[in-house]
């Protein structure tokens, strides 16, 4: 599939007034700083359209993108940043909670993991949380431009290990690059997919 339109749409702490078209969304969340914003950029073949900052907590608000006027990528807020005061995380872990929550439109989760470090308490709740939902969801590993390839095999294994002491299968996931756009094609592909399901 190609993006031939992306468009930013809106901006809020408030899935009730996120759009209301009846159209298949695809939601970015993982730790500050994973990547979420530079991939939606890298799908998009876009430099800016979601702002990204190499210091964590750059993403505060729900953004919604629409592609090709037909469906939405949505760039959420990191989670599990200490720095960011205790009270304004509460207020993102309850509008990114009610998000995930009451979104209809919502058809598949990416949880971005950073694919140089080993599987963090935080993300593997987080599966727990989407599982415990019957969320949809795939993984994404980010930023596999900065580990060789018998590293990224090695890493990937050993996540697939952990998983694996949760839950039955692995979900499907995806090795990207932002920098170098490795996993764009797969991912797009995943989404036409869900999409004409
Ligand atoms: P928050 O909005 O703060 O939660 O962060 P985010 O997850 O949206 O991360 P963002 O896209 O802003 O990227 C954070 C930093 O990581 C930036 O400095 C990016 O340039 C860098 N980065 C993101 N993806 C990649 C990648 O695939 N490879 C490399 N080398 N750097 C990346
Ligand atoms: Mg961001």
């Amino acid at each position: 599939m190609t993006i031939h339109q992306a468009e930013f749409i809106i901006s809020n702490t408030d899935v009730n007034k996120c759009p209301k078209e009846l159209l298949p969304e695809y939601a970015f969340i993982g730790r500050s700083n994973v990547g979420k914003s530079s991939l939606i950029n890298m799908l998009t073949d876009q430099k800016n359209l979601a702002k990204t900052s190499g210091k964590p907590g750059k993403t505060q608000l729900i953004n919604h993108f629409l592609i090709n006027k037909n469906w939405f990528l949505v760039d959420l807020p990191g989670y599990g940043y200490a720095k960011v005061s205790k009270n304004k995380r509460d207020t993102f872990q309850q509008f990114i909670t009610d998000y995930f929550m009451k979104r209809q439109q919502l058809v598949c989760t990416f949880v971005l993991v950073d694919v140089r470090h080993e599987p963090q308490k935080i993300d593997l709740d987080f599966f727990t949380f989407l599982g415990t939902n019957q969320i949809p969801f795939a993984i994404v590993f980010t930023k596999a431009d900065k580990l060789g390839g018998t590293n990224l095999k090695k890493n990937i294994a050993a996540y697939e290990k952990k998983v694996l002491e949760q839950w039955e299968t692995m979900p499907i996931y995806f090795i990207t690059s932002a920098t170098n756009k490795m996993g764009k094609e797969e991912i797009l592909t995943f989404i036409d997919q869900v999409n004409h399901s």
